[in-house]
């Protein structure tokens, strides 16, 4: 599956935006602020943030949040070009499972930017989450 590239300044835009929508993030549990951007084949860009619960299983992650917010004002049709994931700790934060399982729905190339034990790093979605579920 060939990867795909984003260039520089679209990267550094994304991670801007998850960083502003970090700002938002609802984790008085945690106190792990999490902060998501996505671009989308058309060109827009999508956020959310993690919003916590009292009943932590409620929990929904920033890339969730992003993901349903982009459905919700672009439509099913919805395409992940790319995804940006940053927190307010500056630690190590890939996508949980659960969220690789929703990217993986609208992003069958996306490319996933994190922090990583080495710094920032892109990563194909297929490399976070081989053999992703599908029903078509
Ligand atoms: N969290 C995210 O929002 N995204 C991730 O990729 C990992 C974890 C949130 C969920 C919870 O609010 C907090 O981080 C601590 O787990």
């Amino acid at each position: 599956m060939a990867k795909q590239l984003l260039s520089s300044k679209d990267r550094q835009r994304l991670l801007q935006a998850a960083r502003a929508a970090m700002k938002n993030a609802y984790a008085p549990y945690s106190r792990f602020k999490v902060g998501a951007a996505l671009l989308t084949n058309k060109g827009e860009t999508f956020f959310g943030c993690n919003v916590e619960n009292a009943s932590y299983g409620m929990t929904n992650c920033a890339e969730r949040t992003a993901i349903f917010a982009a459905v919700a004002k672009s439509g099913p049709k919805m395409m992940i070009r790319a995804v940006a994931v940053v927190n307010d700790q500056g630690v190590p934060c890939s996508p949980c499972g659960a969220c690789r399982q929703v990217i993986y729905e609208f992003g069958p190339e996306a490319t996933v930017f994190f922090q990583s034990k080495k710094g920032w790093t892109g990563a194909h979605i297929t490399e976070l989450l081989p053999e992703g579920f599908r029903l078509k």
